[in-house]
C-alpha cells in the first residue's frame, strides 16, 4: 500500500525540502521504494536541492493535464525517484493547483512511499496538498511565527483527516532565546519527532546540490535523518553517536 507522505509546515525557510530529500534519500537507502514529489508550484527547488535543476517533463505538465505522472518521474543518480516542478514563469501563471490531489493519487499502488515537499504558506497548493495525502510531517523551527505557523498546518491536517506523524524542529541552535521542545509540543499538539541542529554542513550540502546524508554520509545529521525514516517506516535503526568533536560542541553549547 503506498503511502501519501506530505512534508509541510507553514513557514517558507523551515528545512521542509531539506528534510524532504534526505529523508527520502534514507528511506531509498533502506531499500524503501520512494518517490519525491515536488508540490512547490509557485516557487519550486527540490530539483536544486537535489543537484538537477531543469527537466524537459514535470509536475506542472501533469497538473495541466499535458503529460502523465510516469513521464515526469525521473531517477537521481542515488536511485531515488524523482517528480520535479517547472520552473519557467509560464508554468507559474498557466496552472492550476486543483488536480494535485487527482494527480497524486495515480501514483498510488507502485511505490511504497510519496514523499511531498509542499509549498510554504496555507494557499490553495499547500492546502490541496495536506488534503491529498494520507500522513503529514510537520517541520518547523523553534521560535513563535514557525511554530505558530505549524500549528494551523496541523489544524488543516487535523480537518481533512490526515495523521500527523510529528514536528520535526529543525534549525536548533540551542539558546535560550528559544522554544523548548516541550514547548513546540505544547503549543502544535503533536511529538517531536527529531531535532536537528543548524549546522554548516546542511548549507554547504545544499551548496553542492547533494542531499547530506550523500555529501557527508556518516555525519551525525545523516544518522539522525536515518533516524528519523526508519521511525516513519517503522524500522529497528539505531543511529550512530555524534563524534568526540560534536560532543564536545554540544558539551559548551
Ligand atoms: N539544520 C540546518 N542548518 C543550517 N541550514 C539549514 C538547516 N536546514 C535547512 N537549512 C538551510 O536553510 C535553507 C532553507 O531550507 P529549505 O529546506 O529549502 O527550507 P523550506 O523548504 O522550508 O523553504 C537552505 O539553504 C538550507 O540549506
Ligand atoms: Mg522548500
Amino acid at each position: 500500500m503506498t503511502r501519501l507522505i506530505c512534508v509541510s509546515g507553514g513557514k517558507g525557510g523551515v528545512g521542509k525540502t531539506t528534510v524532504t530529500t534526505n529523508v527520502g534519500s534514507a528511506l531509498s537507502e533502506f531499500g524503501i521504494d520512494t518517490v519525491v514529489v515536488d508540490a512547490n508550484l509557485t516557487n519550486p527547488n527540490l530539483g536544486f536541492h537535489l543537484g538537477i535543476p531543469l527537466y524537459p517533463t514535470t509536475f506542472h505538465d501533469v497538473l495541466r493535464g499535458e503529460a502523465h505522472i510516469t513521464e515526469a518521474t525521473y531517477i537521481h543518480n542515488s536511485g531515488l525517484r524523482v517528480i520535479p516542478a517547472g520552473l519557467s514563469v509560464d508554468d507559474l501563471r498557466n496552472t492550476s493547483p486543483d488536480r494535485i490531489g487527482e494527480v497524486l493519487s495515480e501514483t498510488v499502488g507502485e511505490p511504497d512511499v510519496v514523499l511531498i515537499d509542499s509549498a510554504a504558506g496555507l494557499g490553495n497548493e499547500s492546502v490541496n496538498t495536506i488534503e491529498a495525502a494520507d500522513e503529514l510531517l510537520l517541520v518547523t523551527n523553534p521560535n513563535l511565527p514557525a511554530v505558530t505557523d505549524a500549528l494551523k498546518t496541523a489544524n488543516i491536517a487535523e480537518e481533512a483527516g490526515t495523521h500527523v506523524l510529528g514536528t520535526v524542529v529543525n534549525r536548533k541552535e540551542f539558546s535560550d532565546d528559544e522554544l523548548t521542545n516541550d514547548e513546540v509540543e505544547d503549543m502544535v499538539g503533536h511529538p517531536v519527532v527529531a531535532e536537528m541542529p543548524e549546522h554548516g554542513k546542511m548549507k554547504e550540502a545544499v551548496a553542492r546540490k547533494t542531499p547530506i546524508i550523500h555529501h557527508e554520509p556518516d555525519h551525525h545529521l545523516s544518522e539522525k535523518f536515518r533516524g528519523l525514516a526508519a521511525d516513519i517506516a517503522g524500522l529497528d535503526y539505531e543511529p550512530s553517536p555524534p563524534g568526540f568533536v560534536e560532543r564536545m560542541r554540544q558539551l559548551f553549547r
